[in-house]
């Protein structure tokens, strides 16, 4: 069960190394059986590191969003990317452990929606083997748009691309 208080907000520059250390355990908890684990650690290496999550907590086309309890736990978080006017690329959604299947992380996707006002389209890449989380996405409206293969070492990850798409009139900024 989550905690009775959670707050959605903008990551801080300061929290950057538990970030860090949250994605490595959610990835070694979530994927070590679908990946190896030189390629968890080549993943960690490349997208958990604190400069490259430093670098979104600052830039100003991201959302870097965070799920906190009322101890200062945090439990989730997403990071978006604006492409464009009215797309943006949701780079990340993780719930930790102990906390999945609660409801947190359609918080965070709603969150991450209304962090960019305006938004039309939304697009997503989610490893093939992991069904829960493509099942997660369908239920919010992504439908498959592609494939894509991302060459890691040896190994590569083969992902599916998704996409939502909303009409103007939902996209608009609610009062
Ligand atoms: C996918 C994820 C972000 C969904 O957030 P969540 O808070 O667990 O999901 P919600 O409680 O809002 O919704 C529950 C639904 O999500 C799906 N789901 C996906 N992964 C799940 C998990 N590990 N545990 C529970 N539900 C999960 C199920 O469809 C579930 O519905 P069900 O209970 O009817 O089966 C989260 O489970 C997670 O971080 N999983 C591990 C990492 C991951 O796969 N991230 C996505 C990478 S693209």
């Amino acid at each position: 069960m989550l905690p009775m208080r959670i707050a959605i907000r903008r990551a801080r520059l300061s929290e950057v190394p538990r970030l860090s250390r949250l994605l490595g355990l959610i990835w070694r908890k979530t994927f070590s059986g679908l990946l190896s684990r030189r390629a968890i650690r080549e993943v960690s290496r490349r997208w958990h590191s604190g400069k490259h999550l430093a670098g979104q907590v600052l830039d100003r086309e991201c959302f870097f969003g965070v799920a906190e309890d009322g101890r200062g736990r945090i439990l989730g978080l997403t990071t978006l990317r604006r492409t464009g006017r009215s797309c943006a690329f949701m780079l990340r959604l993780y719930v930790r452990p102990g906390c999945q299947g609660a409801g947190l992380g359609e918080r965070l996707l709603s969150a991450g929606w209304r962090a960019c006002p305006g938004l039309r389209r939304m697009r997503l890449e989610v490893l093939s083997g992991n069904p829960r989380a493509i099942a997660f996405y369908r239920r919010h409206g992504f439908r498959r748009v592609g494939r894509r293969r991302e060459p890691l070492g040896e190994e590569a990850l083969e992902l599916v691309v998704m996409e939502k798409r909303v009409p103007l009139a939902q996209a608009k900024p609610r009062d």
